[in-house]
Formats: C-alpha cells, structure tokens, sequence
C-alpha cells in the first residue's frame, strides 16, 4: 500500500484540497525549519491572512527537527522512531471541522484504510478536554483514553504562534518485544508508538506567553509516515522499513561487513542523516559555520563519524545517494534532477571532514583515557575550533560513557575568539555588522 497517496485521497475524498510540501526554510525568522505540516498554514489559523477558498487541507510535509524548539537530533539511531528529517502527513481544518469530525476522520482512517488492530490502540488526551473524552468514546473503549497535562498533550509549533491541546493515537507494539522501564504509555520507551497527533488549535501564543483565543478553533493534526510504514510492514523498528533498509544494505555492502548489535546505531544514524542532509541540499541548503547551514554541517559530520567507526577512510555517501533516489525520487523529483549537485557537496563536505578525523579522534581518544567525570573544555574547544568538531558531536561520543563536557569552559573559549575576531574585523577598516 502507497500509504502517502492514501492518506492524502482519503482526505481529498473528504473535501480537502492536497497541498503541497512548503520548503524546509520557512519565511520565518522564529523558527530554524519546518518542523511541521500546520506551519505553511500558520497564518491562516490566526487569522493574521484570510482562509482560502477551501478550508480545509491535506499534505505530506516534509519536516526537519534537528535544531529550535522541536530537536530529535540526539535521539537519532538510539531509539527505533526519531529522524531528522521525516514526513509528516496532516488534515487541516482552518475554522471549519473541529474535535468530532478530526476524531472520526482519523479513527476511519487507521482501523478501515490501514486496518490498523483496534486491540492495539490506545489514545491520549489534555487532562482537562472532558469534549475529547466523550467524543472518543464513540469509537473507542473508555479504558483505553488516558489523560495527561501540557508536557505530553498541549501543542505549539514554537514560542509564538498557533497552539492547543491535542489528542495523540498510541499503537502498542508488545510488551514481548519491549519492557524496558519506559515502556509504558507517555514513556520514552519504543513500545508505545505514538502515531497520529491531533491538534485542537485553539490560541495564538504570544510573545508574553499569553494564549490569545484564535479566530475560529481549528485543526492541525499530524502523522509520521515513517512510522506507519513501520507497523504496516511488521517491523518493530523504523530503520527497518523499505523506507530504510535498502540504504543500510547499500552501506553495509560499501563498508564490505554486515551490522551487528553493536554497529547498527552507526548504520541507521549514516541512514537518517544521509536524506536529511540531501534534502537540505535539494533546497538550496549549503554546509556552513552559521545558522541552518551550520545544523546541515553537524548532521553531515556527524554521519561521517559513524562512517569513519564503521571504517570508512574517504567519502563515500556519494555511492549511497543513488539507493536514496530509488525510494524517494520518485515524488521528491529534485533529489534525481539535482542528483550530481548533492552528490558533488555530499562528497566535498566529507572530504573536509575526513582531512582532520583522524587526528581529531586520536585526540579525542587521549583525552577519554585521562577523563573520570567532565570531559575537557579545552580539549572540546580544540575540537571544535582546529579539527572541525561540533560540538553536539563530542557530546555524541561521550554519551555512552556517561560524561558530560566541561561546557562553561567551551563557552568562554568561543566567547574569547569571538571576540578576537571582532577585534580583527575591526582592524581591517571595513565596519563589522
Ligand atoms: N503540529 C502537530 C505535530 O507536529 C500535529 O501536526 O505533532
């Protein structure tokens, strides 16, 4: 099953018009990326431009959460369910349907379309939306319902704008294949996946924190597609999706080995990051020292320090990317058309990286052996500065030894070369901005 042209006909053929994915940059100085499928519609839903002629939507976004309010980055090939980049599909209702009909479209679509098993799941609410309570109750027993405050079920895009408490659709996917302490429902564990989140837009936040009643109550829900793919294909983790795996092969087949339980973080981490980095690109995002070019640059480097673990020595995302079209090009058309572009600054920014790598992990590595608790400032700081380091990286490789950086330290080093480069700036005679 397309479950992507699914999901958007069943919507069609309930009245919305199918939008297209807006850019990862959006017009937006709050905001990093699009970290979701309401934020093309962000003005419409406060009232700030009129709603169109239709009012209602549906899309398949493409978002990024690596950098701002919504951040996975971290997570990223440690649990079975974060990317950063993902797409995310949502039904849109600007002042038209509200709770009723966004419940009931949604319980339509994964029990009959995706024939999802109802013994499977489970849905949540804010602790105070007694509507919801009711209106689930039509579909679903009341023992499966479960209330939770504003951390778990109350929505923003980011500091300001549209928000509301939401409603979210759990699938259980066992306690025999997951039984951790955080496998519970609202715990950081992979047992319960969270799949469909629905918004009920309600405020306009603003700057002071206050919620300001919205024109009309709305909605914005959203589904992460690669997660039902996921559960449609019977696979208890994302990566191991046809949405994923054939990169992991094409990987596995240029590393010359096969991932173990030790290896696969690396492997899936090369995976998640290899399309969010060839999106940016497709959109005209460069590798950078700044901004958003700069989280281009983390995302990159970091995939490069998985491939230097699993031996890599040159560039060699180039020889993936081709996998990478294969399972996307076909409806993101500029990942074939820009093919030799992406593949071209793919391969120059590994090249950057590869050049100091090694040098830096020896470094790296000399420092680990002498560290008990707190992981150098200095030394994080040289990383970064002389060995082209980020610094999320060097987080990223302590993360499993359970030690921190000295990061009051990092910061006053980068205040002082900051500072020296303003100084310089200066001297130059051109007026710094
Ligand atoms: N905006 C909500 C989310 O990102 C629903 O689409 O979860």
């Amino acid at each position: 099953m397309d479950i992507r042209k699914e999901y958007l006909e069943f919507f069609k053929n309930k009245g919305h018009d199918i939008v297209s994915s807006m850019p990862l940059v959006p017009d937006d100085p709050t905001l990093m990326f699009t970290n979701a499928g309401m934020v093309q519609f962000k003005d419409i839903f406060t009232g700030a431009i009129p709603r169109p002629a239709n009012p209602t939507a549906t899309s398949c976004q493409l978002c990024i959460r690596a950098g701002g309010k919504h951040n996975d980055l971290e997570n990223v090939g440690y649990t079975a369910r974060h990317h950063t980049l993902f797409e995310m599909l949502g039904n849109f209702s600007f002042g038209d349907y509200f709770k009723k009909e966004a419940i009931a479209y949604a319980w339509e679509f994964i029990t009959v379309n995706l024939e999802l098993p109802v013994d499977k799941l489970w849905v949540t609410i804010h602790e105070s939306d007694d509507e919801a309570y009711e209106l689930w109750q039509e579909h679903i027993d009341a023992s499966r319902i479960k209330r939770f405050g504003d951390k778990d079920n109350f929505w923003s895009m980011g500091d300001t704008g549209a928000c509301g408490p939401c409603s979210e659709i759990f699938y259980d996917q066992g306690s025999e294949h997951f039984n951790s302490d955080e496998d519970y429902l609202g715990g950081e564990g992979d047992r319960f996946l969270e799949i469909w989140n629905l918004v009920f837009m309600q405020y306009d936040r603003q700057k002071d924190g206050t919620l300001v009643p919205l024109p009309k109550p709305s909605i914005d829900t959203g589904m992460g597609l690669e997660r039902v793919i996921a559960i449609k294909e019977g696979v208890l983790n994302n990566f191991d999706s046809s949405n994923f795996q054939p990169i992991i092969k094409k990987i596995e087949e240029l590393a010359g080995k096969t991932a173990n339980e030790e290896t696969i973080g690396s492997y899936r981490v090369i995976a998640d990051h290899l399309r969010a980095t060839s999106f940016m690109l497709s959109q005209g995002i460069l590798f950078g020292n700044e901004g958003r070019p700069y989280v281009s640059r983390r995302i990159l480097r970091r995939a490069v320090r998985h491939g230097y673990l699993l031996g890599f020595r040159k560039p060699f995302l180039a020889k993936v990317y081709d996998t990478l079209c294969n399972i996307l090009g076909s409806h993101y058309t500029d990942l074939n058309e820009k093919a030799d572009y992406i593949k071209e600054q793919l391969t120059l920014e590994e090249e950057r990286f590869f050049k100091t790598i090694e040098l830096g992990m020896s470094i790296f590595n000399e420092e680990l052996a002498k560290t008990k608790e707190i992981f150098s400032g200095d030394v994080a700081f040289k990383l970064y500065d002389t060995y082209g380091f980020p610094l999320d990286l060097t987080e990223d490789m302590l993360r499993d030894k359970d030690l921190k950086i000295d990061n009051a330290k990092f910061d006053e080093l980068m205040d002082e070369q900051k500072t020296k480069a303003k100084a310089a700036w200066k001297g130059s005679g051109d007026v710094a901005s």
